[in-house]
């Protein structure tokens, strides 16, 4: 008997299907996701993507890399606060990246965002040509991390950055009850009423559960060849900031 190559929450026991089931279910839900999104996180996410654009830093006219860009709000987040650079927002699900396609439109720089369909773990960009890298909610998705670790690396030009936005297991005892009912019992239960796909948002909550600590993440980078690695607890650990930068050229 073949051992199976992931353990994945979509339940493919391959990393081939595990991204096509990914993708598919993001697809699927294209059409509620930015809804849903401030709904089920009380406006909060708006605060999130501010802080991880805010910690991208990059030189002025660079061009940044947005994995799993989704609906694009952290692109524009980014292009909000780096008005004269340009951003490269990537992701698997063409219906996401579809559904934001309007908010390209922000600022009157249409072109400043190109959106291009692609999988994190083979980017279509030439090495170190990125000026920053950012990635919200898109990593626990992608499996082996390794391969998108690789890739950000691959991508990012010697000194820039790589932060990862991501949620964490809630530190506090008080507020892990609360977010262990809001993942096991409302998000699937909104989720499914609401966004009609009634595996999804289980699949956010499992994901959530099963992913990695902060300080076991903070190793995966340092392991991956980033430096000055740092991490941020937002909304008492709900949510993590996770910051590190490639080598600077000579170093
Ligand atoms: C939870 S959404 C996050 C979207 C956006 N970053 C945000 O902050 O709202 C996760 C996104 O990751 C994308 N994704 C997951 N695995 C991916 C992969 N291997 N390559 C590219 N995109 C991927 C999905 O298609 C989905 O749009």
């Amino acid at each position: 008997m073949t051992k199976p190559e992931c353990r994945s929450a979509t339940g493919a026991s391959t990393h081939a299907e595990h991204g096509k089931r990914v993708a598919a279910m993001f697809g699927r839900i294209a059409g509620w996701y930015d809804f849903l999104n401030h709904a089920l996180s009380g406006g909060q996410d708006i605060y999130w993507r501010y802080r991880l654009a805010k910690a991208a830093r990059p030189a002025s006219g660079e061009t940044l890399l947005d994995l799993a860009a989704g609906t694009m709000d952290v692109s524009v987040e980014l292009l909000r606060q780096y008005p004269d650079c340009k951003v490269a927002a990537l992701d698997f699900a063409l219906p996401m990246l579809e559904n934001g396609k309007a908010k390209k439109l922000k600022g009157g720089r249409e072109d400043a965002i190109f959106p291009v369909q692609a999988d994190g773990r083979a980017l279509p960009l030439p090495d170190e040509s990125m000026g920053a890298a950012t990635i919200a909610f898109g990593i626990r998705n992608i499996l082996p991390r390794e391969d998108a670790y690789r890739e950000f690396f691959r991508v990012l030009k010697p000194g820039a950055r790589l932060c990862i936005l991501e949620f964490g297991t809630g530190s506090k005892r008080v507020w892990k009850g609360v977010y262990n009912f809001y993942l096991d019992k409302l998000l699937p239960f909104i989720g499914d009423r609401i966004s009609g796909d009634p595996g999804a948002y289980r699949y956010l909550a499992e994901t959530i559960k099963t992913f990695p600590d902060e300080r076991a993440l903070a190793r995966e980078m340092v392991d991956a060849g980033f430096e000055r690695v740092y991490h941020v607890p937002m909304m008492s650990g709900i949510v993590y900031l996770h910051v590190g930068e490639k080598p600077a050229a000579g170093e």
